[in-house]
């Protein structure tokens, strides 16, 4: 009895090791297949993910905006590398994106050009749409900036809050916004004599308002918006393009091609790229 009961005893931990070791085995190799399928289908993913334009609405002007924009329906793998700025957002069926923390609709993307007609979301509404006591910001695209205004690039709308003055030109114009004196002018608003709480830097494409700076013409324009231009490089996504492939990155600093069967580091006809993500 007290020999059967230790022999067993000795028994038992082997029998539980060997059958471990199988279990184990047999668990890591499942589970490896299980990634490499996980593997092939996020490749596959990338490709058809970033084949499709931003979706928002029905809005023609939007269908076609791709690489080097993510956001909403298109992951970040599928924008420009490195860059969170390139993600757009859909408001009401509007597409936007926010410059320097400013938000501007997506009138148009002129995908080749490199080109975006954008108007300033506060503003969309007109002049009077931002109060005085609101956070202002003037659009800004300095040289570091990846936007640089493109075309008409120096006409501004400039907003003079709280500008007391009864000059009066073919330049500048007020009008009163809840109370508040606001002189508008496309001119130096420096030419203007008047100590105002605050001056606003609208841009947008002169010729649109020209010689008749009503209120009304004024928010016409606003609503037409100003054009700008993205400085990164486009040209490895043509290459790409033209060999069949759809633009995006490898989730870090590295361009990728992302063709039918996987990724690719230029072209689908290029050195085959490894595998982002889990897929090392
Ligand atoms: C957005 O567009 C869809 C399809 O045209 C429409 O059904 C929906 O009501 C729109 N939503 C808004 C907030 O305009
Ligand atoms: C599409 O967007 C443009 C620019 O925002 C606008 O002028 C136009 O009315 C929109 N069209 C529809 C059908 O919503
Ligand atoms: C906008 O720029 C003008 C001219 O540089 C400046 O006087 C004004 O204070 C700026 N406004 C804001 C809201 O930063
Ligand atoms: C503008 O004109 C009004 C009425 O004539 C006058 O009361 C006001 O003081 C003037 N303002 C300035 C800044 O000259
Ligand atoms: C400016 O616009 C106003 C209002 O729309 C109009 O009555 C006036 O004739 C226009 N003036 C010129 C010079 O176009």
């Amino acid at each position: 009895m007290f020999t059967l009961v230790t022999s067993t005893a000795r028994m038992k931990p082997l029998f539980q090791r060997s059958f471990l070791f199988y279990f184990y085995a047999i668990a890591i190799l499942i589970l490896s297949i299980f990634d490499i399928l996980a593997c092939i289908r996020e490749d596959d993913n990338q490709y058809t993910n970033c084949k499709k334009a931003f979706k928002c609405g029905n809005n023609i002007s939007n269908r076609r905006i791709h690489y080097p924009f993510w956001g909403k329906n298109r992951e970040q793998y599928c924008g420009v590398s490195n860059d969170p700025n390139m993600e757009l957002t859909c408001e009401g069926n509007v597409s936007k994106i926010t410059i320097n923390s400013i938000k501007y609709r997506i009138l148009k993307w002129y995908n080749t050009a490199q080109k975006l007609t954008v108007a300033r979301d506060d503003y969309w509404s007109g002049i009077c749409a931002v109060n005085v006591c609101d956070n202002h910001k003037n659009s800004t695209f300095d040289d570091n900036s990846l936007f640089q205004r493109d075309g008409d690039v120096s006409s501004q709308l400039n907003l003079l809050y709280n500008c007391d003055t009864n000059q009066s030109s073919s330049m500048i114009f007020s009008t009163t916004c809840n109370n508040i004196k606001v002189v508008y002018t496309l001119a130096d608003p420096g030419s203007v004599t008047c100590t105002p709480t605050v001056i606003v830097e609208v841009p947008i494409m002169g010729n649109k308002v020209a010689g008749n700076a009503t209120v009304n013409s004024i928010n016409q324009a606003l609503q037409g918006g100003f054009d700008l231009k993205w400085t990164g490089n486009y040209e490895e996504c043509k290459g790409c393009v033209a060999s069949g492939g759809t633009c995006g990155n490898n989730g870090g600093s590295e361009f990728r091609c992302f063709c039918k069967d996987g990724p690719y580091t230029t072209t689908c006809l290029s050195e085959k790229a490894p595998s982002s993500g889990k897929c090392k």
